[in-house]
């Protein structure tokens, strides 16, 4: 969905900072190969991601919903050098798909793939995180941010997809078996409400939303 009108949204990618080739294979393979590719953040939500990670510059990088490693890898960009980067998904499918890309990157040694569900696997992680990033099921969102907002140092980044979900967001008359958009409805309010945080929400993409841990 285009928040702003199609030929601004044009504009606005071809100013901004290109895709990398490994990003555009994997892009590409995905595309060809892999069920549902539209949830892969792509080339103009990656670079901003890619920015974020750069300007926050953590050492730990938590990723919630690896998919194809997409992200994974254009949060790696502003990860230091000693840093690592804990990425989870419940599907095992992708695994080898997404690793094949990790190694063929700079940041093989450094990013750590678990499989699994996330509420299982976050509190097994002991360690704590700069930059933290909810990607998966949208009726686990709050759930996912009360299991880490613990483990996020102060001034950690908590970055949040597709919060505006289409724009049904909006909508209050969602169907009973639409357990998604009142999820990120709640989901939203918990971060605008929640005092350990201050949050701006960016309409980027499918909606993303910036939470600094105070
Ligand atoms: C939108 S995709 C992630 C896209 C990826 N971050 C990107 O931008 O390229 C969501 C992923 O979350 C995973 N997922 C769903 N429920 C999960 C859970 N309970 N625990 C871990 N991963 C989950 C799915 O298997 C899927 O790969």
């Amino acid at each position: 969905m285009h928040f702003i009108p199609e030929d601004i949204d044009n504009y606005v990618v071809a100013h901004s900072e290109n895709e990398p080739e490994l990003l555009q294979q994997l892009n590409r393979e995905t595309y060809q190969k892999i069920l549902q590719p539209r949830m892969l953040s792509g080339h103009y939500q990656g670079r901003v991601l890619s920015m974020i990670s750069k300007l926050v510059n953590p050492k730990n990088i938590l990723e919630i919903g690896t998919y194809t490693g997409y992200s994974t890898l254009c949060l790696a960009e502003g990860m230091q050098v000693n840093g690592e980067l804990h990425t989870i998904d419940i599907n095992e499918e992708l695994q080898d798909f997404s690793q094949k890309y990790f190694d063929k990157s700079d940041y093989k040694n450094q990013i750590f793939q678990h499989l699994g569900d996330a509420l299982e696997i976050i509190p097994k992680l002991d360690k704590t995180f700069d930059l933290v990033f909810i990607d998966a099921d949208k009726e686990n969102y709050s759930n996912y941010f009360n299991a880490i907002i613990d483990k996020l140092n102060t001034g950690g980044i908590i970055l949040s997809d597709n919060v505006l979900w289409s724009g049904k967001v909006l909508d209050t008359t969602f169907k009973k078996e639409d357990t998604s958009t009142p999820a990120l409805i709640a989901f939203n309010a918990l971060l605008k409400n929640d005092k350990r945080v201050e949050t701006v929400v960016l309409p980027i993409r499918d909606g993303l939303t910036i939470s600094r841990k105070l």
